[in-house]
């Protein structure tokens, strides 16, 4: 089936077939199949405008007009269901006559400019034109028109041109039913109806720029405005996104060797389709003028930089690391992987470690994101990945969202979300703030909010489990047939104690005790519950204890091994699962076996033919306090800004400011690369082969759509520098590396880029068990046998709230930025977030005397930074929040070394803090503005050197 073809009407799933007679042909479809999908399923095509197949059939412009034997009138295919024994005829002298007239009627309310119009050749009301064969238009202009109508170009993306609107509907519809904003209306009736954004411009609207309108517009009214100033495509390769863990497919369609419009790709497992605001648009940044495409080097950081060739900077990279390992000994070296970067680089740079290097000090930045999802979820269910696919959801009664913002962090599933929400699913949201899903969406709201007191998660699940099994509400057939006896007896006896009662704890989590427990009990009287997570649940000093507690939730109720239920992290990076899965751990090789296996360890030595260290190697928390001891002394850094992403800004740039060499391989100077010593060049998505693995354990095809700008694939330049250092690599391709990868982990052993591209992606594990990869864990087992309950005893974080640090900082992102924002603060998302905000409720606002837009000093136990207020009752009085993609806000110079007890996974979430007004800004973005001018200059004086 044509993977582009708009069949007019959705697909329709039923047990029962109907057959019927399309002009002449016998045709066969699912109960319920438009006429119109029926026709195309069966080759023939009737003409249409306001029908799409992502959308549900409307019926408003009457071109689909179909004759059926013994029935009255010309029914719209569209809206006209199959039914068994008709005969249908799509194309006579009637209805020709009858479309003519129609589409006579919109093109005479049209500007007859398409030899000049960006879409000529690329537009549906063209083609129906020419389908319909009307060569002439009987009325003028002279009447009354919408041709003076004023274009909207407020939107950084799109333009909308209200003259060149057939009022069809389509925007309006994507709006609701693919994204779930509503934020487009039909205005007025008639002649006078038109699309509205709620008679806003589009960017001051509820618009959130994903774009599905412009795809879904049949016309020019809605365009990219790439699409206007670069023009039409002339070739597409399939890829995936490089943003978030959603993992959205796209075609990336290309004139030249430039991409001109990223389109979701309609088969893409994930979204279907669908995308946002930063996927869809913001890709700028690849040609960004600020990428570094020329290797430097330097000998301290107070030098200036000096551009190289390549051969120099790998060879002078190399000559350090053997320099320092001869020095201060093989473990005084180490690596960070990149979760941005595909599975086949982040293979090769924990082989590079291991075997090239000698030793286990690998780290990804799943280490402050996920790493506790990691250790929860083997340690209870066997294995460290989400349970279910995305489209799951659609099966859920009742979804339980736990520290995660969906529609600003995972938007595409978000509106999946939103979907089933609307058709009447549950919601319990446990969040200190009032995220978008808990009373901010249409036709949305939450059953309950559990806005809890920030630190207070797992006594907060303790709670409602604790009611769930004191009200008789467990699934004890689950438990008994799935589960470890001994182990769940012993949480039992725990969780029934009357401490963890909701009355004995309502007062520490903020919540009361009742609320409590009709969350518990809606949560447990639905058939199929779902919990989705994300870092409010794992960035907290019991970040592991909560993962295990809510894997607890989940099987105490039955709700794994099937469809509608399970326990699913959303992943923030777009293959931070994949960074995980390629042994990017220190303790871990790929799929997560333990270095300590002799066996593991014997397949890789003798893959590898290199003897590998049987101990686990340095955390990044560690390299960095290693660094400032003295013996740790060089870093190869691929893709990972740690001095910004990292807890206690300080002590980070001091540990790298304490290295010998640090080696950082990045599309951008950033603020890592600023006390680096050697500067690699990476390359962008767009610029390499690969793959990424999504937070549903999918792993789909990255595509090279263009050369890379620094003239090597990421993966390229790690094997360069392990040869330079005498260990071996001579991949000629990233489907070798995948296939090594297969070769030596058990779950990704059916995974080929030959399968990748017939099947599209593939869940893991996908080997002979399961050779087309597995989308919901678990079914008649758990990984590791039966389900293992743990004790979750409440132990309240040390970081307290008292007289001089009186209110809690917590900190999230934002839809149009990207975690640090190196990507997305270069292109034109900036529109929506120009500068990080401290969120601060009305009530603590006044009492500091402090309005909105003022400055505002927060001062933390580890430092002291400035942001501008902003005043809402989304978060609870002694709350503040903020975000932290802009580097100068300095949002990680106030957050603590507190971590989580199992992974180390830094405590993001809660910072004792006061705030003030102030009027300057802090000391350390005094001296941050001063050093990053002066190695921004740096880089720029050895670029115009060369040149
Ligand atoms: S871009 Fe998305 S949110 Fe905005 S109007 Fe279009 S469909 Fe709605
Ligand atoms: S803007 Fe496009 S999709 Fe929306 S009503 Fe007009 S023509 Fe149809
Ligand atoms: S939801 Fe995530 S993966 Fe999808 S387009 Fe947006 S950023 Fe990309
Ligand atoms: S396509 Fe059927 S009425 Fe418009």
């Amino acid at each position: 089936m044509d993977d582009t073809k708009d069949f007019g009407t959705p697909k329709k799933v039923a047990d029962k077939t109907v057959s019927l007679t399309i002009d002449g042909m016998n045709v066969t479809v699912p109960e319920g199949t438009s006429i119109m999908r029926a026709a195309a399923e069966a080759g023939l095509s009737i003409p249409k405008l306001c029908a799409t197949d992502s959308l549900d059939p409307f019926g408003s412009c009457r071109l689909c007009l179909v004759e059926i034997e013994g029935r009255r009138g010309y029914p719209a295919s569209c809206t006209t269901p199959v039914a068994e024994g008709i005969n249908v005829k799509t194309e006579t002298p009637k209805l020709e006559d009858l479309r003519r007239g129609v589409m006579e009627l919109y093109i005479s309310d049209h500007p007859l400019d398409c030899l000049t119009c960006a879409t000529n050749g690329d537009c549906e009301l063209q083609d129906m034109a020419g389908r319909v064969g009307l060569r002439d238009v009987r009325y003028g202009y002279e009447g009354e028109n919408h041709l003076d109508s004023i274009k909207d170009e407020t939107n950084p993306y799109f333009t909308f041109d209200p003259s060149k609107c057939i009022v069809c509907s389509r925007c309006v519809r994507a709006c609701e039913e693919v994204q779930g904003t509503f934020a487009l209306t039909i205005d007025g009736r008639g002649f006078e109806s038109k699309v509205s954004a709620g008679n806003k411009d589009f960017l001051d609207s509820e618009c959130v720029s994903c774009g599905a309108c412009v795809q879904a517009c049949p016309t020019a009214t809605l365009i990219e405005k790439s699409i206007i100033e670069q023009g039409t495509p002339d070739r597409k390769v399939t890829t995936t996104c490089a943003y978030c863990g959603v993992g959205c497919s796209f075609d990336a369609e290309i004139q030249g060797d430039q991409v001109v419009r990223m389109s979701p790709n309609k088969n893409g497992g994930a979204n279907k389709g669908h995308s946002c605001v930063k996927g869809r648009f913001a890709w700028g940044y690849t040609t960004h003028k600020d990428r570094i495409t020329t290797p430097m080097i330097r000998k301290s950081i107070k030098d200036p930089w000096q551009q190289v060739s390549w051969e120099e900077a790998i060879s002078y990279a190399a000559s350090e690391i053997k320099r320092i390992q001869k020095k201060y000994g093989v473990n005084s070296v180490g690596s960070i992987s990149s979760s941005r970067c595909t599975n086949e680089e982040v293979w090769v740079v924990q082989k590079l470690t291991r075997a090239g290097f000698g030793n286990n000090n690998i780290d990804t930045c799943a280490r402050v994101c996920h790493s506790p999802t990691g250790y929860g979820l083997k340690q209870t269910l066997g294995e460290s990945a989400g349970t279910q696919e995305f489209d799951s959801v659609m099966k859920s009664d009742v979804i339980m969202v736990i520290g995660a913002n969906p529609t600003d962090g995972h938007p595409v599933f978000a509106s999946q979300m939103k979907r089933r929400l609307r058709q009447g699913a549950k919601l319990i949201i446990v969040d200190p703030r009032e995220i978008d899903l808990v009373n901010n969406s249409v036709h949305i709201k939450a059953d309950y909010h559990l806005k809890l007191k920030p630190g207070t998660n797992v006594a907060t699940i303790n709670a409602l489990s604790h009611v769930i099994v004191t009200e008789g509400l467990l699934d004890e057939e689950f438990i008994k047939a799935r589960c470890e006896k001994e182990d769940f007896d012993l949480w039992r006896e725990f969780i029934s104690q009357d401490k963890n009662s909701p009355e004995s704890l309502e007062e520490e989590i903020g919540i009361p005790a009742e609320t409590i427990r009709q969350a518990a009990r809606l949560f447990a009287s639905e058939p199929n519950g779902a919990i989705y997570y994300g870092l409010g649940v794992t960035e907290h000093s019991q970040g592991s204890t909560m993962v295990m507690a809510i894997a607890n939730l989940a099987m105490a109720t039955g709700n794994i091994g099937r469809e509608g239920v399970g326990v699913n992290p959303l992943r923030g990076q777009n293959n931070v699962q994949g960074s995980c899965d390629m042994g990017s751990f220190p303790h871990e090789f790929p799929g997560y076996r333990h270095v300590s296996d002799d066996i593991t360890r014997k397949t890789f030595e003798d893959a590898w033919g290199a003897k590998l260290q049987g101990e686990p190697g340095f955390r990044i928390p560690n390299m960095l306090d290693e660094a400032i001891s003295g013996t740790f002394k060089a870093l190869y850094c691929e893709g990972e800004d740690i001095a910004q992403s990292d807890p206690n800004t300080q002590h980070v740039t001091h540990a790298l400011e304490s290295m010998e060499c640090v080696i950082v391989q990045d599309l951008f100077l950033n603020e890592t690369a600023m006390y680096a010593h050697v500067f690699l060049p990476g390359s962008s998505f767009l610029e390499k082969n690969g793959t990424f693995t999504n937070a549903e354990r999918r792993i789909s095809p990255v595509r090279k759509v263009m050369k890379p700008k620094n003239g090597y694939e990421d993966w390229e330049i790690t094997q360069l520098l392990s040869n330079a250092l005498g260990y071996p690599m001579n991949y000629k391709h990233a489907s070798e590396i995948m296939d090594e990868v297969a070769r030596l982990t058990p779950t990704f052993k059916g995974v080929s880029f030959k399968k990748l591209d017939e099947l599209g992606s593939i869940q893991w594990p996908c080997n002979d068990e399961a050779p087309q990869g597995t989308p919901t864990m678990h079914i008649d087992e758990f990984v590791r046998g039966k389900g293992k309950f743990f004790i979750t005893e409440y132990v309240p974080t040390s970081e307290k709230v008292n007289a001089k640090f009186p209110l809690i900082m917590t900190t999230g992102r934002i839809l149009s930025q990207y975690n640090v924002g190196a990507q997305t603060r270069r292109t034109k998302n900036v529109a929506w977030h120009k500068e990080d905000l401290v969120e601060i409720h009305p009530h603590d606002a006044e009492e500091r005397g402090i309005n909105e837009g003022d400055w505002v000093g927060i001062t933390s136990r580890a430092g002291e930074t400035v942001l501008r207020a902003l005043i809402t009752e989304r978060v609870q009085p002694g709350v503040v929040y903020t975000t932290f993609h802009h580097p100068e806000s300095g949002a990680n110079v106030i957050t603590t070394d507190n971590s989580d007890w199992a992974t180390n996974c830094p405590e993001f979430k809660v910072t004792a803090v006061q705030v003030s007004k102030v009027s300057q800004l802090s000391g350390w973005q005094k001296n941050y503005k001063d050093f990053s001018k002066k190695q921004i200059n740096f880089a720029k004086e050895s670029a115009a050197k060369i040149n």
